[in-house]
């Protein structure tokens, strides 16, 4: 099967189908909230070894692990007051935890690429819910995109990046928060952000009731895949852009119109949910280069901007 992919909607059978797939050892593009996962039965080693085919990923770059609830995810990770605190406000939803690891974890070490550590989330998505109890544990899933490419924030934008690599793509229609989970990691009682994310800083920062200091890219492979140029698009872009040549497809933002936008309104949520969608047809619109316009540094905007930057050192 491994030669045919094709898009159905998410109807009962494909989520069975999806099921039956990963139960056997295969891998499936399933949709979440944040972003399409590519997944696989986190336990079997030759199904997440398939991942990292797929996506041509170095083998060093661990992946998170996908849970239906708090009770599966405490069979994976040790959670302290504080794991338990974040995790009770924030799953299911767009927050991965980078906890110890269970000495007796489920878990391929091909996932944890052989940390300590284990990054989990409980997506709030229903068709990555019933798969996962479907299977009955946990579902080991990066974004389903070729490494380094753009995250698929629509099935159409998966099957353009793995097609021909991947069996089967669930499609959901685009996902509802368009940026990847935000990562924390906890450890001695601690909280840093390895990744800004699909949750603004300060309303992690409001829960915790003290400042989230984020993880510099300087510091020695803290979420190993930030690497600085892991979320490029083909073109070349630039940045700040408040106007634009023929030659670049402008995406624009609040008073900018450009060709598109991100958020006439300057709505920041908005934003985020469209920016990975814009920057991928950008790259087909045909033009030579990207600009986009100045998109403020507050709330999603740091996140957004996080992975501008990102796009404009890889391109
Ligand atoms: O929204 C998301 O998080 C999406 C959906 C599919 O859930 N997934 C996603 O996965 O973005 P991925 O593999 O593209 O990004 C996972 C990040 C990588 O930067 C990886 O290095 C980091 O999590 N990570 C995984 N395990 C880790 C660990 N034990 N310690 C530190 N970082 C870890
Ligand atoms: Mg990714």
């Amino acid at each position: 099967t491994a030669e045919i992919t094709y898009l159905h909607p998410a109807d009962p059978n494909g989520v069975a189908e999806a099921i039956a797939l990963i139960a056997a050892g295969g891998i499936a593009a399933l949709p979440t909230e944040t972003v399409y996962g590519l997944a696989a039965d986190a336990a079997n080693g030759e199904a997440v070894a398939r991942i990292y085919a797929a996506k041509g990923r170095p083998g060093f770059n661990p992946l998170i692990v996908h849970v239906a609830d708090r009770a599966m995810a405490g069979r994976y990770a040790l959670f302290d007051p504080l794991a338990d605190r974040l995790a009770s406000r924030f799953w299911p939803g767009p927050l991965t935890l980078v906890l110890p690891l269970m000495p007796d974890a489920p878990v391929s070490s091909l996932v944890t690429a052989g940390l300590p550590s284990i990054a989990i989330r409980i997506p709030a998505h229903p068709v990555m819910q019933a798969v996962i109890r479907g299977l009955g544990r946990g579902i080991a899933a990066p974004s389903a995109n070729a490494s380094g490419r753009l995250s698929p924030t629509r099935a159409a934008h998966v099957l353009e990046s793995l097609n021909g690599r991947i069996p089967l793509i669930l499609d959901a229609g685009p996902t509802s928060a368009g940026l990847e989970s935000s990562i924390v990691a906890i450890a001695n009682g601690q909280a840093r952000l390895l990744r800004q994310g699909a949750i603004a800083r300060e309303t992690l920062e409001a829960e915790l009731g003290t400042p989230l200091p984020v993880a510099a890219d300087a510091e020695p492979v803290a979420a190993p895949g930030m690497l600085l140029n892991h979320y490029a698009p083909r073109l070349p872009i630039r940045l700040n852009a408040r106007t634009a040549t023929p030659h670049e497809f402008h995406i624009g933002f609040g008073p900018v119109p450009g060709d598109e936008s991100l958020s006439s309104g300057g709505n920041l949520p908005e934003a985020a949910a469209r920016l990975f969608d814009l920057l991928h047809k950008a790259d087909a619109s045909g033009r030579a280069a990207i600009a986009v316009a100045p998109v403020p540094s507050d709330g999603l905007g740091a996140a957004i901007n996080d992975r501008l930057k990102r796009a404009a050192a890889g391109g």
